[in-house]
């Protein structure tokens, strides 16, 4: 057994922090949210990864590296445009073979990861098998209709009128079967060829699809919001780490993870938080639910409930809340001027200041 990880794409949603770099490698917990979904292949037994890539493969490879660091051995597949997911398993074709694999959805996140449903599709081995799960708002997913023995009939890609609330998770199991379904089916409205319509190709043909309905957490981490919940229940199973320094001004409430080098003077961490290696904390204040990248600095500042990438600097400003702070980003009080905010933002920022 094999696995794609699709690992290309746009990302328009989490713009601009996705202008520059990819959005699978956008962290939670200090960790990108792809490499969750390689520990968990990993986990599964699983030693072949295909990495589809777009324009952001240099930065993707830099990250993944051949996968050792993992346990695996990973093949970069270049797809030179985002058209869909089932051309991402077009461009595959050729390193797939006729091998069974599951297919990761790299923005993807899922709590139990996928150890007993690959051991379930190995025993039973279906043509396709796909997860389900309930969620509010089914328009913005793929959507299965299921009949009364739990039997997959119908499958629509972001449907207007959604049948049901039961969404397609972005990780699927397949056999062979689906390359004819890929190259048989057309591109949709939208201009992509939908893996949704490829696996209801195979329903319609009578190929057997099997579904499971996961209780666990699962996330589509598509948008700001969605990345802040994920950083949150990842950061609720954190284990505490102490490894920089804390001077005796400064308190550590619960599960805290302090990174090797990291300076915490006259500040209070309130976990669950993640301060990352050779950061500096100054008389702040951050948490719960934060993470804090490698090297930032927090200085005379208030943050919760955020996300902070590399190298970032944030000083004099308290009341920092939901907010995901870019790489090498700037945040700093402008003391003489209180009715003024002075903003260099980039294209598609979106900065909420209370006023
Ligand atoms: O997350 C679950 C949903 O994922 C499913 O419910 C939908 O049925 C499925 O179509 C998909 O919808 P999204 O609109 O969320 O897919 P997105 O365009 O965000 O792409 C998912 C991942 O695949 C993302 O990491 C980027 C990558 N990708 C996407 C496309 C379109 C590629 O590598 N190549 C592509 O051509």
């Amino acid at each position: 057994m094999k696995a794609l990880v699709l690992s290309g794409g746009a990302g328009t949603r989490l713009r601009p922090i996705t202008h520059t770099s990819a959005k699978q490698l956008v962290p939670v917990a200090n960790k990108p949210v792809l490499f969750y979904g390689l520990e968990s292949i990993a986990a599964a037994g699983i030693t072949e990864v295909g990495v589809v890539t777009g324009d952001t493969e240099q930065e993707v490879r830099a990250a993944i590296g051949d996968g050792s660091a993992f346990g695996i051995s990973v093949t970069y597949l270049r797809q030179e445009q985002p058209l869909g997911l089932a051309h991402a398993v077009l461009t595959a074709r050729e390193w797939l073979g006729d091998d069974d694999f599951v297919m990761f959805l790299g923005d993807n996140f899922l709590i139990d990861g996928i150890t007993s449903l690959v051991g379930e599709f190995e025993a039973t081995r279906p043509d396709a098998h796909i997860l389900l799960t309930r969620v509010a708002d089914p328009s913005a997913f793929g959507v299965a209709e299921v009949d009364g023995d739990g039997k997959v009939v119908r499958l629509e890609e972001k449907p207007q009128r959604p049948k049901s609330d039961l969404a397609l998770v972005g990780i699927y199991l397949f056999t062979a079967a689906i390359h004819e379904a890929v190259a048989a089916i057309r591109p949709s409205r939208r201009g992509e060829l939908e893996i949704t319509d490829a696996i209801q190709w195979l329903i319609e043909r009578d190929f057997a699809v099997g579904s499971t309905l996961i209780d666990g957490y699962w996330k589509d981490t598509g948008t700001v919001e969605d990345l802040l919940e994920v950083n949150r229940i990842v950061l609720e199973r954190l284990h505490a780490r102490h490894e920089g320094s804390v001077d005796e001004d400064s308190l550590i409430v619960g599960r805290v993870s302090v990174g090797a080098n990291a300076e915490i003077r006259n500040s209070t961490i309130i976990g669950p938080a993640v301060i990352g290696s050779g950061a500096r904390v100054h008389g702040s204040t951050i948490g719960p639910f934060t993470s804090v990248a490698d090297d930032c600095e927090i200085i005379d500042s208030g943050i919760e409930y955020s996300i902070v990438l590399k190298d970032s600097r944030i000083e004099g400003v308290r009341g920092v809340e939901a907010s995901l702070i870019g790489r090498n980003a700037q945040v700093i009080a402008m003391p003489q001027a209180p009715q003024a905010h002075r903003l260099v933002l980039g294209d598609h920022s979106t900065a909420r200041i209370s006023a």
